[in-house]
Protein backbone atom coordinates (compact mmCIF):
# COMPACT_ATOMS: atom_id res chain seq x y z
CA UNK A 1 0.00 0.00 0.00
CA UNK A 2 1.41 3.29 -1.19
CA UNK A 3 1.97 5.43 2.05
CA UNK A 4 0.12 8.56 0.84
CA UNK A 5 -3.34 8.77 -1.28
CA UNK A 6 -2.05 11.70 -3.11
CA UNK A 7 1.35 13.85 -2.83
CA UNK A 8 0.66 17.41 -4.43
CA UNK A 9 4.54 18.24 -5.26
CA UNK A 10 6.62 21.31 -5.50
CA UNK A 11 4.17 23.84 -4.32
CA UNK A 12 4.35 27.35 -2.76
CA UNK A 13 2.42 26.37 1.01
CA UNK A 14 0.64 28.81 2.45
CA UNK A 15 -0.66 27.66 5.87
CA UNK A 16 -3.56 30.12 6.02
CA UNK A 17 -2.34 31.24 9.50
CA UNK A 18 -0.52 34.49 7.59
CA UNK A 19 2.70 32.83 7.89
CA UNK A 20 5.19 33.72 4.63
CA UNK A 21 4.83 31.34 1.54
CA UNK A 22 7.13 28.38 1.85
CA UNK A 23 8.42 25.40 -0.86
CA UNK A 24 7.14 21.92 -0.55
CA UNK A 25 4.79 19.51 -0.65
CA UNK A 26 1.90 18.09 1.05
CA UNK A 27 0.97 13.93 1.55
CA UNK A 28 -2.63 13.07 2.10
CA UNK A 29 -4.07 10.09 3.50
CA UNK A 30 -7.17 8.99 4.78
CA UNK A 31 -9.08 12.19 4.45
CA UNK A 32 -6.24 14.06 6.61
CA UNK A 33 -2.81 16.01 5.92
CA UNK A 34 0.23 13.35 6.15
CA UNK A 35 2.23 15.02 5.68
CA UNK A 36 3.93 18.72 4.82
CA UNK A 37 6.99 20.56 3.20
CA UNK A 38 9.29 17.61 2.64
CA UNK A 39 7.27 14.53 1.73
CA UNK A 40 9.21 11.41 0.71
CA UNK A 41 7.33 8.25 0.19
CA UNK A 42 5.02 6.64 -2.58
CA UNK A 43 1.74 7.47 -3.48
CA UNK A 44 -1.15 6.29 -5.28
CA UNK A 45 -1.10 9.88 -7.20
CA UNK A 46 0.83 12.57 -7.42
CA UNK A 47 0.28 16.11 -9.27
CA UNK A 48 2.77 18.50 -10.11
CA UNK A 49 1.76 22.01 -8.63
CA UNK A 50 4.80 23.98 -9.27
CA UNK A 51 4.32 27.81 -9.74
CA UNK A 52 1.20 27.68 -7.73
CA UNK A 53 0.68 28.11 -4.24
CA UNK A 54 -1.19 25.39 -2.12
CA UNK A 55 -3.76 26.90 0.71
CA UNK A 56 -6.15 25.90 2.91
CA UNK A 57 -9.86 25.29 1.64
CA UNK A 58 -12.08 28.17 1.87
CA UNK A 59 -14.71 29.07 4.16
CA UNK A 60 -17.06 31.22 3.29
CA UNK A 61 -18.63 32.34 6.54
CA UNK A 62 -21.31 33.97 4.87
CA UNK A 63 -23.45 31.57 2.47
CA UNK A 64 -27.26 31.87 1.89
CA UNK A 65 -27.21 28.01 0.37
CA UNK A 66 -29.38 26.58 2.74
CA UNK A 67 -31.59 24.49 0.50
CA UNK A 68 -29.23 24.61 -2.04
CA UNK A 69 -26.72 22.13 -0.18
CA UNK A 70 -28.92 19.69 -0.26
CA UNK A 71 -30.95 20.34 -3.58
CA UNK A 72 -28.42 21.38 -6.23
CA UNK A 73 -25.14 19.57 -3.76
CA UNK A 74 -22.72 20.10 -6.42
CA UNK A 75 -22.71 23.90 -5.35
CA UNK A 76 -20.66 24.32 -8.20
CA UNK A 77 -20.22 28.24 -7.60
CA UNK A 78 -19.05 27.37 -4.20
CA UNK A 79 -16.40 24.51 -5.36
CA UNK A 80 -15.21 26.46 -8.31
CA UNK A 81 -14.01 29.37 -6.17
CA UNK A 82 -11.98 26.94 -3.96
CA UNK A 83 -14.75 27.31 -1.32
CA UNK A 84 -14.70 23.67 0.90
CA UNK A 85 -17.06 24.74 3.94
CA UNK A 86 -20.07 26.72 3.29
CA UNK A 87 -21.35 28.38 6.69
CA UNK A 88 -25.31 28.79 6.22
CA UNK A 89 -28.16 30.07 8.33
CA UNK A 90 -27.24 33.52 8.06
CA UNK A 91 -29.27 36.92 8.15
CA UNK A 92 -31.85 34.96 10.33
CA UNK A 93 -32.89 32.97 7.74
CA UNK A 94 -32.73 29.67 6.75
CA UNK A 95 -35.03 26.32 6.84
CA UNK A 96 -34.91 24.82 9.96
CA UNK A 97 -36.40 24.51 12.34
CA UNK A 98 -40.00 24.20 10.16
CA UNK A 99 -43.37 23.63 11.65
CA UNK A 100 -46.61 24.17 10.10
CA UNK A 101 -46.94 28.06 10.67
CA UNK A 102 -43.31 28.30 9.33
CA UNK A 103 -43.52 26.59 6.17
CA UNK A 104 -46.02 28.64 3.93
CA UNK A 105 -44.25 31.55 5.41
CA UNK A 106 -40.78 30.25 3.94
CA UNK A 107 -42.95 28.47 0.75
CA UNK A 108 -43.82 32.60 0.29
CA UNK A 109 -40.98 34.00 1.45
CA UNK A 110 -37.39 33.75 1.50
CA UNK A 111 -37.17 30.15 0.08
CA UNK A 112 -36.13 31.27 -3.71
CA UNK A 113 -33.29 33.34 -2.11
CA UNK A 114 -31.81 30.27 -0.43
CA UNK A 115 -32.09 27.82 -3.30
CA UNK A 116 -35.05 25.87 -2.43
CA UNK A 117 -38.47 24.85 -4.42
CA UNK A 118 -40.68 26.11 -1.35
CA UNK A 119 -40.54 22.77 -0.17
CA UNK A 120 -38.96 21.31 3.30
CA UNK A 121 -39.07 17.84 4.35
CA UNK A 122 -37.60 17.81 7.25
CA UNK A 123 -39.11 19.47 11.00
CA UNK A 124 -36.32 20.14 13.33
CA UNK A 125 -32.82 21.38 12.98
CA UNK A 126 -30.81 18.16 13.40
CA UNK A 127 -33.19 16.28 11.11
CA UNK A 128 -31.69 19.50 8.38
CA UNK A 129 -28.68 18.37 9.29
CA UNK A 130 -29.09 15.02 9.05
CA UNK A 131 -30.41 15.79 5.15
CA UNK A 132 -27.13 17.69 4.16
CA UNK A 133 -25.47 14.78 5.07
CA UNK A 134 -27.70 12.35 2.90
CA UNK A 135 -27.59 14.96 0.17
CA UNK A 136 -23.96 14.49 -0.11
CA UNK A 137 -22.58 17.91 -0.86
CA UNK A 138 -19.58 18.75 -2.76
CA UNK A 139 -18.48 20.78 0.30
CA UNK A 140 -18.82 20.71 3.75
CA UNK A 141 -21.52 23.13 5.16
CA UNK A 142 -22.01 24.38 9.31
CA UNK A 143 -25.10 26.14 10.47
CA UNK A 144 -26.26 28.75 12.51
CA UNK A 145 -30.20 28.87 13.69
CA UNK A 146 -31.06 31.63 12.12
CA UNK A 147 -33.51 33.61 14.42
CA UNK A 148 -36.00 35.03 12.04
CA UNK A 149 -36.71 31.48 11.32
CA UNK A 150 -37.38 30.51 15.47
CA UNK A 151 -39.15 33.68 15.57
CA UNK A 152 -41.86 32.93 13.07
CA UNK A 153 -42.02 29.05 14.02
CA UNK A 154 -43.58 30.57 17.40
CA UNK A 155 -44.88 33.68 16.40
CA UNK A 156 -45.58 33.86 13.38
CA UNK A 157 -44.78 37.62 11.90
CA UNK A 158 -46.42 39.13 15.11
CA UNK A 159 -44.82 42.35 16.10
CA UNK A 160 -44.15 43.01 19.52
CA UNK A 161 -42.78 41.28 22.49
CA UNK A 162 -43.11 37.44 22.74
CA UNK A 163 -44.96 36.20 25.93
CA UNK A 164 -42.66 34.32 29.08
CA UNK A 165 -44.57 30.84 26.75
CA UNK A 166 -43.27 32.03 23.61
CA UNK A 167 -39.80 32.85 24.79
CA UNK A 168 -39.60 29.60 26.44
CA UNK A 169 -40.49 27.78 23.37
CA UNK A 170 -38.12 29.72 20.98
CA UNK A 171 -35.22 29.58 23.39
CA UNK A 172 -36.33 25.45 23.30
CA UNK A 173 -35.35 25.48 19.83
CA UNK A 174 -32.51 27.73 19.85
CA UNK A 175 -31.06 24.97 22.79
CA UNK A 176 -32.39 21.84 19.90
CA UNK A 177 -30.49 23.51 17.50
CA UNK A 178 -27.23 24.27 19.35
CA UNK A 179 -27.66 20.66 20.48
CA UNK A 180 -27.97 19.13 16.92
CA UNK A 181 -24.26 20.96 16.48
CA UNK A 182 -25.02 24.64 15.20
CA UNK A 183 -22.35 26.98 15.26
CA UNK A 184 -24.34 29.82 16.91
CA UNK A 185 -27.13 32.03 16.26
CA UNK A 186 -27.52 34.78 13.82
CA UNK A 187 -29.89 37.75 12.98
CA UNK A 188 -31.12 39.58 10.47
CA UNK A 189 -32.52 42.76 12.12
CA UNK A 190 -34.03 44.66 9.20
CA UNK A 191 -35.76 41.87 8.24
CA UNK A 192 -39.70 40.27 9.44
CA UNK A 193 -39.63 39.61 12.00
CA UNK A 194 -35.93 40.23 13.19
CA UNK A 195 -36.95 44.10 13.15
CA UNK A 196 -39.65 43.28 15.04
CA UNK A 197 -37.32 41.60 17.95
CA UNK A 198 -35.83 43.78 20.67
CA UNK A 199 -32.02 43.22 22.22
CA UNK A 200 -33.29 42.19 25.47
CA UNK A 201 -35.12 39.35 23.43
CA UNK A 202 -31.97 38.79 21.57
CA UNK A 203 -29.72 38.60 24.56
CA UNK A 204 -32.24 36.24 26.05
CA UNK A 205 -31.37 33.56 22.95
CA UNK A 206 -27.94 34.19 22.58
CA UNK A 207 -27.62 33.21 26.68
CA UNK A 208 -28.62 29.95 25.23
CA UNK A 209 -26.17 29.94 22.62
CA UNK A 210 -23.08 31.08 24.92
CA UNK A 211 -23.96 27.71 26.99
CA UNK A 212 -22.69 25.95 24.06
CA UNK A 213 -19.71 28.20 23.14
CA UNK A 214 -21.48 29.22 20.16
CA UNK A 215 -21.29 33.23 18.77
CA UNK A 216 -23.72 35.48 18.00
CA UNK A 217 -23.77 36.96 14.39
CA UNK A 218 -25.94 39.49 13.02
CA UNK A 219 -27.15 41.39 9.79
CA UNK A 220 -27.46 44.63 12.37
CA UNK A 221 -30.37 46.60 12.45
CA UNK A 222 -29.00 49.24 10.57
CA UNK A 223 -25.90 49.51 7.39
CA UNK A 224 -27.08 53.67 6.96
CA UNK A 225 -26.55 56.46 9.32
CA UNK A 226 -27.30 54.77 11.91
CA UNK A 227 -24.60 52.06 11.72
CA UNK A 228 -23.25 52.84 14.81
CA UNK A 229 -25.97 52.30 17.61
CA UNK A 230 -25.88 49.15 15.25
CA UNK A 231 -22.64 47.75 15.96
CA UNK A 232 -23.09 48.87 19.65
CA UNK A 233 -26.42 46.76 19.69
CA UNK A 234 -24.37 43.73 18.51
CA UNK A 235 -21.66 44.41 20.88
CA UNK A 236 -23.97 44.25 23.65
CA UNK A 237 -25.73 41.76 23.51
CA UNK A 238 -22.30 39.61 22.72
CA UNK A 239 -21.48 40.92 26.12
CA UNK A 240 -24.32 40.63 28.06
CA UNK A 241 -24.78 37.05 26.65
CA UNK A 242 -21.28 36.31 26.74
CA UNK A 243 -20.61 35.01 23.30
CA UNK A 244 -18.80 36.06 20.61
CA UNK A 245 -19.87 38.13 18.36
CA UNK A 246 -19.71 38.40 14.02
CA UNK A 247 -21.10 41.31 12.19
CA UNK A 248 -21.78 40.16 9.19
CA UNK A 249 -20.73 41.91 5.57
CA UNK A 250 -19.89 45.32 7.46
CA UNK A 251 -20.53 48.08 5.42
CA UNK A 252 -22.03 51.45 5.61
CA UNK A 253 -24.47 51.80 2.91
CA UNK A 254 -25.79 54.92 1.27
CA UNK A 255 -24.50 58.11 0.06
CA UNK A 256 -25.24 59.63 3.19
CA UNK A 257 -23.36 56.78 4.90
CA UNK A 258 -20.48 56.98 3.24
CA UNK A 259 -17.14 56.77 5.14
CA UNK A 260 -18.99 55.60 8.82
CA UNK A 261 -16.43 52.87 8.67
CA UNK A 262 -14.17 55.26 9.59
CA UNK A 263 -16.17 55.58 13.33
CA UNK A 264 -17.11 51.59 12.89
CA UNK A 265 -13.68 50.41 12.66
CA UNK A 266 -12.21 51.85 15.72
CA UNK A 267 -14.98 51.25 17.69
CA UNK A 268 -14.92 47.52 17.13
CA UNK A 269 -11.48 47.78 17.89
CA UNK A 270 -12.17 49.78 21.14
CA UNK A 271 -14.43 47.09 22.60
CA UNK A 272 -11.89 44.47 21.14
CA UNK A 273 -9.75 45.93 23.37
CA UNK A 274 -11.84 45.30 26.25
CA UNK A 275 -12.07 41.66 25.49
CA UNK A 276 -15.10 41.28 23.57
CA UNK A 277 -14.62 38.64 21.06
CA UNK A 278 -16.22 40.77 17.82
CA UNK A 279 -14.93 40.06 14.77
CA UNK A 280 -16.40 40.84 11.10
CA UNK A 281 -16.98 39.67 7.51
CA UNK A 282 -17.19 41.29 4.43
CA UNK A 283 -17.75 40.68 0.40
CA UNK A 284 -15.74 42.39 -2.05
CA UNK A 285 -18.20 44.54 -4.16
CA UNK A 286 -19.65 48.10 -3.91
CA UNK A 287 -23.20 46.60 -4.42
CA UNK A 288 -25.23 44.56 -2.02
CA UNK A 289 -28.01 41.71 -2.48
CA UNK A 290 -31.35 40.90 -1.10
CA UNK A 291 -34.60 40.41 -1.28
CA UNK A 292 -36.83 42.82 -3.56
CA UNK A 293 -39.90 42.43 -0.89
CA UNK A 294 -37.60 42.84 1.90
CA UNK A 295 -35.88 46.21 0.24
CA UNK A 296 -39.32 47.30 -0.18
CA UNK A 297 -40.41 47.39 3.03
CA UNK A 298 -37.62 49.65 4.61
CA UNK A 299 -39.96 53.05 3.94
CA UNK A 300 -42.45 51.86 1.33
CA UNK A 301 -40.18 51.93 -1.39
CA UNK A 302 -37.43 54.79 -0.20
CA UNK A 303 -34.37 52.44 -0.72
CA UNK A 304 -34.38 52.37 -4.16
CA UNK A 305 -34.43 56.34 -4.64
CA UNK A 306 -31.50 58.12 -6.17
CA UNK A 307 -30.00 54.48 -6.35
CA UNK A 308 -28.83 52.18 -8.79
CA UNK A 309 -30.33 48.72 -8.42
CA UNK A 310 -30.96 45.75 -11.02
CA UNK A 311 -33.74 43.10 -10.74
CA UNK A 312 -31.43 40.32 -10.44
CA UNK A 313 -34.11 36.87 -10.57
CA UNK A 314 -37.75 36.93 -11.25
CA UNK A 315 -40.37 33.80 -11.74
CA UNK A 316 -42.57 34.95 -14.40
CA UNK A 317 -41.82 37.68 -16.66
CA UNK A 318 -38.01 37.33 -17.71
CA UNK A 319 -37.59 39.39 -20.25
CA UNK A 320 -39.12 42.01 -18.96
CA UNK A 321 -37.95 42.26 -15.54
CA UNK A 322 -34.90 40.26 -14.93
CA UNK A 323 -31.49 41.97 -15.09
CA UNK A 324 -32.70 45.24 -15.76
CA UNK A 325 -32.16 48.23 -14.03
CA UNK A 326 -35.06 49.55 -12.30
CA UNK A 327 -34.86 53.33 -13.21
CA UNK A 328 -35.13 51.09 -17.39
CA UNK A 329 -38.20 49.36 -15.91
CA UNK A 330 -39.79 52.03 -14.39
CA UNK A 331 -39.50 53.97 -17.54
CA UNK A 332 -40.99 51.45 -19.64
CA UNK A 333 -43.65 50.85 -17.64
CA UNK A 334 -44.42 54.78 -17.49
CA UNK A 335 -44.17 54.77 -13.52
CA UNK A 336 -42.33 56.45 -10.69
CA UNK A 337 -39.73 54.05 -9.12
CA UNK A 338 -41.70 53.51 -6.21
CA UNK A 339 -44.41 51.81 -7.88
CA UNK A 340 -42.17 50.44 -10.61
CA UNK A 341 -40.81 48.27 -7.73
CA UNK A 342 -44.46 47.73 -6.52
CA UNK A 343 -45.57 46.26 -9.64
CA UNK A 344 -42.61 44.11 -10.46
CA UNK A 345 -43.17 42.83 -6.94
CA UNK A 346 -46.95 42.05 -7.81
CA UNK A 347 -46.41 40.67 -11.07
CA UNK A 348 -43.68 38.52 -9.37
CA UNK A 349 -45.24 37.16 -6.35
CA UNK A 350 -42.89 39.24 -4.44
CA UNK A 351 -40.02 36.43 -4.96
CA UNK A 352 -37.29 38.51 -7.10
CA UNK A 353 -33.96 39.61 -5.66
CA UNK A 354 -32.27 42.67 -6.20
CA UNK A 355 -28.51 44.03 -6.98
CA UNK A 356 -27.79 47.72 -5.51
CA UNK A 357 -24.76 49.84 -5.62
CA UNK A 358 -25.18 51.28 -2.39
CA UNK A 359 -21.23 51.39 -1.21
CA UNK A 360 -18.34 53.71 -1.91
CA UNK A 361 -15.05 51.87 -2.15
CA UNK A 362 -13.34 53.71 0.29
CA UNK A 363 -15.59 52.13 2.49
CA UNK A 364 -15.17 48.28 1.48
CA UNK A 365 -11.43 48.91 0.89
CA UNK A 366 -11.04 49.99 4.91
CA UNK A 367 -13.07 46.83 5.93
CA UNK A 368 -11.72 44.49 3.88
CA UNK A 369 -8.32 45.81 5.01
CA UNK A 370 -9.30 45.16 8.99
CA UNK A 371 -6.89 42.37 10.79
CA UNK A 372 -10.40 40.84 12.33
CA UNK A 373 -12.44 41.42 9.38
CA UNK A 374 -12.88 37.49 7.49
CA UNK A 375 -14.70 36.62 3.76
CA UNK A 376 -18.04 35.74 3.11
CA UNK A 377 -19.39 35.82 -0.37
CA UNK A 378 -23.30 36.43 0.71
CA UNK A 379 -23.99 34.99 -2.44
CA UNK A 380 -27.79 34.32 -3.30
CA UNK A 381 -28.26 30.89 -4.84
CA UNK A 382 -30.95 32.27 -7.13
CA UNK A 383 -31.97 31.55 -10.62
CA UNK A 384 -31.69 34.25 -13.47
CA UNK A 385 -28.30 36.57 -13.00
CA UNK A 386 -27.47 36.64 -9.05
CA UNK A 387 -25.17 39.02 -7.94
CA UNK A 388 -21.82 38.06 -9.43
CA UNK A 389 -20.51 37.69 -5.45
CA UNK A 390 -21.86 33.70 -5.81
CA UNK A 391 -19.72 32.79 -7.98
CA UNK A 392 -16.83 35.21 -7.78
CA UNK A 393 -15.73 36.56 -4.46
CA UNK A 394 -12.65 34.53 -3.20
CA UNK A 395 -11.11 34.70 -6.65
CA UNK A 396 -11.70 39.02 -6.53
CA UNK A 397 -10.28 38.83 -3.23
CA UNK A 398 -6.98 37.65 -4.42
CA UNK A 399 -7.00 39.21 -7.37
CA UNK A 400 -8.07 43.05 -6.70
CA UNK A 401 -7.44 43.36 -2.82
CA UNK A 402 -4.11 41.41 -2.89
CA UNK A 403 -2.56 41.47 -6.45
CA UNK A 404 -3.69 44.63 -8.24
CA UNK A 405 -4.32 46.72 -5.07
CA UNK A 406 -1.88 45.34 -2.38
CA UNK A 407 -3.99 45.99 0.00
CA UNK A 408 -2.55 43.04 1.85
CA UNK A 409 -0.05 40.33 1.45
CA UNK A 410 -1.36 37.15 -0.52
CA UNK A 411 -0.40 35.04 2.94
CA UNK A 412 -3.23 37.79 5.22
CA UNK A 413 -5.65 37.40 2.01
CA UNK A 414 -5.47 33.51 2.79
CA UNK A 415 -5.47 34.08 6.33
CA UNK A 416 -8.94 35.91 5.88
CA UNK A 417 -10.93 33.24 4.00
CA UNK A 418 -8.99 29.93 6.42
CA UNK A 419 -7.70 30.22 9.70
CA UNK A 420 -9.76 33.13 10.71
CA UNK A 421 -12.61 32.05 9.89
CA UNK A 422 -12.05 28.51 11.10
CA UNK A 423 -10.67 29.38 14.53
CA UNK A 424 -13.70 31.91 15.26
CA UNK A 425 -16.51 29.32 13.57
CA UNK A 426 -14.97 26.68 16.15
CA UNK A 427 -14.64 24.36 12.59
CA UNK A 428 -11.99 22.25 14.46
CA UNK A 429 -9.41 20.56 12.29
CA UNK A 430 -9.82 23.32 9.61
CA UNK A 431 -8.53 26.44 8.28
CA UNK A 432 -4.60 25.57 8.54
CA UNK A 433 -2.98 23.07 6.67
CA UNK A 434 -1.52 21.07 9.52
CA UNK A 435 -0.27 17.54 9.67
CA UNK A 436 -3.07 15.12 10.98
CA UNK A 437 -5.86 18.12 9.89
CA UNK A 438 -8.84 17.54 7.55
CA UNK A 439 -7.13 17.88 4.35
CA UNK A 440 -9.61 20.54 2.49
CA UNK A 441 -6.76 22.30 0.36
CA UNK A 442 -6.90 24.77 -2.49
CA UNK A 443 -4.20 24.94 -5.39
CA UNK A 444 -4.30 28.36 -7.16
CA UNK A 445 -2.17 30.27 -9.72
CA UNK A 446 -2.02 33.96 -7.61
CA UNK A 447 -0.40 35.49 -11.50
CA UNK A 448 -3.79 34.83 -12.86
CA UNK A 449 -6.57 34.20 -10.17
CA UNK A 450 -9.15 36.30 -11.37
CA UNK A 451 -12.75 37.03 -10.72
CA UNK A 452 -14.96 36.21 -14.38
CA UNK A 453 -18.36 37.02 -13.16
CA UNK A 454 -20.10 39.86 -13.78
CA UNK A 455 -23.51 41.48 -13.14
CA UNK A 456 -24.34 41.03 -16.55
CA UNK A 457 -23.09 37.39 -16.91
CA UNK A 458 -22.68 36.32 -13.20
CA UNK A 459 -22.68 32.66 -13.86
CA UNK A 460 -19.25 32.04 -14.43
CA UNK A 461 -16.09 30.26 -12.92
CA UNK A 462 -13.56 31.93 -11.35
CA UNK A 463 -9.76 31.42 -13.42
CA UNK A 464 -6.53 30.04 -11.97
CA UNK A 465 -8.28 28.07 -9.60
CA UNK A 466 -6.45 24.42 -10.48
CA UNK A 467 -7.48 22.21 -7.86
CA UNK A 468 -9.70 21.48 -5.01
CA UNK A 469 -9.50 18.60 -2.41
CA UNK A 470 -12.70 18.73 0.18
CA UNK A 471 -11.89 16.13 2.86
CA UNK A 472 -9.09 14.73 1.12
CA UNK A 473 -10.99 13.76 -2.04
CA UNK A 474 -10.49 15.91 -5.62
CA UNK A 475 -13.46 18.03 -6.33
CA UNK A 476 -12.10 20.27 -9.30
CA UNK A 477 -8.82 18.82 -10.91
CA UNK A 478 -7.23 20.48 -13.95
CA UNK A 479 -9.63 24.00 -13.25
CA UNK A 480 -13.37 21.30 -13.47
CA UNK A 481 -15.25 20.10 -11.49
CA UNK A 482 -15.04 15.94 -10.48
CA UNK A 483 -18.22 14.31 -9.45
CA UNK A 484 -16.91 13.79 -5.87
CA UNK A 485 -19.01 14.79 -3.61
CA UNK A 486 -17.32 13.84 0.01
CA UNK A 487 -18.34 17.17 1.78
CA UNK A 488 -20.41 16.41 5.09
CA UNK A 489 -22.35 18.89 7.73
CA UNK A 490 -19.74 19.95 10.37
CA UNK A 491 -21.59 19.57 13.74
CA UNK A 492 -20.29 21.56 16.81
CA UNK A 493 -20.05 18.47 18.75
CA UNK A 494 -18.31 16.50 16.02
CA UNK A 495 -16.00 19.38 15.70
CA UNK A 496 -14.64 19.51 19.31
CA UNK A 497 -15.26 22.68 20.35
CU1 LIG B 1 -26.83 37.49 4.22
ZN1 LIG C 1 -27.64 40.05 5.46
Amino acid sequence: MPEYDLILRNGSIIDGTGAPAVAGSIGISGGSIAAVGDVSGDATAEIDVAGMVITPGFVDVHAHDDAAVVRDPRVDFKIMQGVTTDVVGNCGAGNAPANDQFRPMYAAGFGAILGGDGEIPWRTTAEYFDAVDAARPACNVAAYVPQGVIRMNVMGSERGRPTDEQMAEMKRLVDDAMQAGAIGMSTGLIYVPGAYTETGELIELAKVVAEYGGIYTSHIRNEGADVMKAVAEAIEIGEKAGCGVQISHHKSAGPGAYGLTKETLPFLAAARARGVDVTIDVYPYIASSSSLAAMYRVGRGAAFEGVEAIVASVKYNKEKYEGRYIRDIAADLDLPIKEAVAKVLQDEENTPSVIMFVMDEADVRRVISDDHCMIGSDGLPTDGKPHPRLYGTMARVLQTYVRDEGLMTLEEGVRKMTSLPARKHRLGDRGELRKGWAADIVVFDPATVADIATYDDPRQYPAGIQYVIVNGEVVVRDGTQTEARPGKMLRRKATGA
